[in-house]
């Protein structure tokens, strides 16, 4: 079958990028680094993947990465014939084409260390794979914490020079600087990471720099931060006086990483520098001096280690910072991290301000949070914070904390997240459980490839964080020339779709978008259409491998007519219902010989 591989590659040779992502020290992605839609793994037939919004009572009572019912492909538009049907339509010409997609994922924190290092081998090796497998959610794209954050137990630096963090003396020569036990311990773990997934795009974001870096006079004012009590509001802000050693300890904790087998491919310089409050580590940092760090020796380091800069990393309320990171250092800071906790809602619109007054700025959606999700309530956190970004420009987005124990920690006795739920929580040395955010983020990074491409969508969306009914639709070309299409249904009811795109006439798919559901379809390339038409006069041969059935089983015993046409539910799912667990997406690379008569 190699040469039917070959000839459903896609090339994006002919297509210009606002946003490349060519030159990120990680490679577009076959094989074990890839998954379905990469090369390797082309999407044969359509598919539908469906995690239902609502957070579910009691384990396995919700669709969670269950495979629906395909989309069917029509021939024929119906638009004016089929009654309620909702029209997406992609913009699939090079007009459509936005940025390069990195991938989507998660961060790693102490807590998730901490409780992953309490798991025995064999389990250890279930949730690496449940999280960075290709059966698994296959995330491309990881944070990481560097020192200690509100999800640690501990409060530390890679250089506190002192009894505690926050209380240490100047070491203006780092010669002090050492990962620690918990920095030690993020890097090993952090290495097993690639065993799974191959070149994971990985980048690093201190909280606060070491206490002796910033502002605080601890001996002038004789505090120290009291668990329980009442904790000081240090200053914290960068003292600009440490610009060199501020360089030294991001390069020593980049090769320092780098002796435990661990790439760092990005560098955010700070963590919400413009969150200084006091407890937890924080750090000011103005944007001024964000752009003097790199300009100031940060940016070459960077550049010669293939390290991406990124500025800003904290709220869409604040876009006058990363423009003048962007301004304040044009050689060096070629990225922008936002995270989502504006009120009432987050402004994406902000990023593709930016892509206009800096064409080719990558930028990412790197933190978001579910605080407490109630089970039985509806929650769209992860869509709701993923689609949009990637609409105005994003290239990946990441959720926050990745795993914690089930009382939402290891965090800072201090202050910060003591609510926040990750992925996976784990219980015991033998056991641990994956809430529904998990199935949430499999259904953007199982199916959506480093390199993929994302397409402009036309008509479709719906709603916005002002308005209580939500559809988001997002679509990405696969590297095989697939499409990978995920949907926010938040209108209340089942949305009849029509998805059509605008460089493939003559071609709708029709399909269920459940009600409160987020639904990933699969949508095979244009390639492998031709091909499985093979040299059949087209009027005689259904397009492989879908057959004639008029009718789309939906969850429970309904039934409806998708506009009554040659064209029908895929062979392989046709008999499925909608709560089939199937989390291994469909790699098949055999077309059936029946229909290459
Ligand atoms: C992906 O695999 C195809 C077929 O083996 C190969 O031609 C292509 O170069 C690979 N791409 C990458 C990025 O590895
Ligand atoms: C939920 O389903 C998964 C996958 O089928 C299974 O491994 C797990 O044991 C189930 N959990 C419960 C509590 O039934
Ligand atoms: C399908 O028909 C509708 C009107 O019924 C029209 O708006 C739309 O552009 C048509 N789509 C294509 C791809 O021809
Ligand atoms: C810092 O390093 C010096 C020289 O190696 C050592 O004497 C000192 O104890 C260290 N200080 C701390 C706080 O670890
Ligand atoms: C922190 O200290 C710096 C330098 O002394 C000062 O400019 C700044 O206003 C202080 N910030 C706060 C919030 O006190
Ligand atoms: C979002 O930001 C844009 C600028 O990018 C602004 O024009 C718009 O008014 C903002 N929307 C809201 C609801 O604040
Ligand atoms: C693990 O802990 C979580 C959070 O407390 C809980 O929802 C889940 O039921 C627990 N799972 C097991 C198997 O004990
Ligand atoms: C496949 O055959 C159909 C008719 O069954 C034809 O309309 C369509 O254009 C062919 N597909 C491609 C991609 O050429
Ligand atoms: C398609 O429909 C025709 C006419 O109803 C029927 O004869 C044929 O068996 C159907 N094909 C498939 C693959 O179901
Ligand atoms: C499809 O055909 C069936 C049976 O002929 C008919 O009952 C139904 O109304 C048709 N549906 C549409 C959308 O035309």
């Amino acid at each position: 079958m190699a040469s039917l591989v070959q000839a459903v590659l896609f090339t994006f040779a002919t297509h210009t990028f606002a946003q490349s992502i060519s030159d990120l020290g990680v490679s577009g992605g076959n094989g074990s680094r890839g998954g379905i839609g990469d090369g390797d793994h082309p999407v044969m037939h359509a598919q539908a993947y469906i995690t239902d919004a609502m957070i579910p009572l009691a384990p396995n009572t919700t669709r969670q990465l269950a495979q629906g019912t395909a989309p069917v492909l029509s021939r024929t538009n119906n638009s004016g014939t089929c009654g309620n049907f909702r029209f997406v339509v992609v913009d699939s010409t090079s007009n459509g084409a936005r940025q390069q997609m990195v991938g989507f994922g998660h961060a790693w924190t102490d807590s998730a260390v901490d409780v992953f290092n309490t798991l025995q081998p064999a389990v250890l090796d279930q949730v690496m794979n449940d999280l960075f497998g290709q059966s698994g959610n296959n995330m491309g794209f990881m944070r990481h914490t560097i020192g200690s954050s509100d999800l640690s137990g501990a409060q530390y630096s890679y250089d506190d020079n002192g009894p505690s963090f926050n209380e240490g003396e100047p070491d203006p020569s780092l010669a002090n600087f050492s990962l620690g036990q918990y920095g030690t311990a993020m890097a090993q773990m952090i290495a097993k990471m690639g065993t799974y997934k191959g070149d994971v795009f990985l980048f690093g974001a201190p909280w606060s720099l070491p206490g002796w870096m910033k502002n605080n006079d601890l001996f002038i004012a004789g505090i120290t931060n009291t668990p329980g009590g009442q904790y000081p509001l240090l200053n914290n802000s960068f003292n600009i006086g440490y610009i060199p050693q501020a360089v030294e300890y991001f390069t020593k904790y980049i090769d320092a990483f780098a002796q435990y087998g661990v790439t760092i491919n990005g560098l955010s310089l700070e963590n919400e520098p413009l969150n200084y409050q006091g407890g937890y580590p924080t750090m000011y940092l103005d944007a001024a001096d964000e752009a003097n760090i790199l300009n100031q020796g940060l940016g070459s380091m960077l550049q010669q280690r293939g390290v991406l800069a990124m500025a800003y990393d904290h709220n869409t309320d604040q876009p006058v910072y990363p423009y003048r990171v962007l301004q304040g250092a044009p050689s060096y800071a070629h990225a922008v991290a936002w995270h989502c906790y504006q009120g009432p809602y987050p402004n994406y619109t902000v990023m593709a301000d930016i892509s206009r007054a800096f064409p080719g700025t990558l930028q990412f959606m790197t933190e978001c949070s579910n605080y407490l999700p109630a089970a039985g309530s509806v929650n769209f956190e992860v869509a709701e914070n993923f689609i949009p970004p990637v609409q105005q420009g994003a290239s990946g987005a990441a959720m926050w904390v990745m795993a914690t124990d089930p009382d939402f920690g290891p965090h800072s006795p201090y202050g910060g997240c003591n609510g926040c739920l990750g992925s996976i929580v784990v219980n015991s040395s033998t056991t641990y459980t994956k809430t529904n955010d998990y199935y949430m983020i499999g259904q953007f990074s199982r199916f959506v490839r480093r390199g993929s491409v994302n397409y402009n969508v036309l008509r479709g969306n719906e709603g916005s964080g002002a308005t209580s009914n939500q559809f988001y639709v997002m679509s990405v070309q696969n590297p095989d020339g697939s499409w990978a299409v995920v949907f926010m249904n938040n209108m209340g009811s089942d949305q009849d779709v029509v998805l059509s795109f605008t460089g493939q006439g003559n071609q709708f798919w029709e399909g269920v978008v459940p009600s409160q559901t987020v639904t990933t379809w699969l949508i095979p390339s244009q390639q492998v259409l031709n091909q499985v038409n093979g040299t059949k006069a087209a009027s005689t041969v259904p397009p492989y491998p879908f057959t004639n059935t008029t009718s789309i089983p939906l969850t429970g015993s309904t039934t409806i007519a998708v506009c009554n046409i040659t064209t029908a539910t895929t062979s392989s799912s046709s008999s499925s219902t909608s709560t089939t667990a199937l989390p291994v997406p469909d790699t098949t690379h055999t077309i059936a010989t029946t229909s290459m008569v």
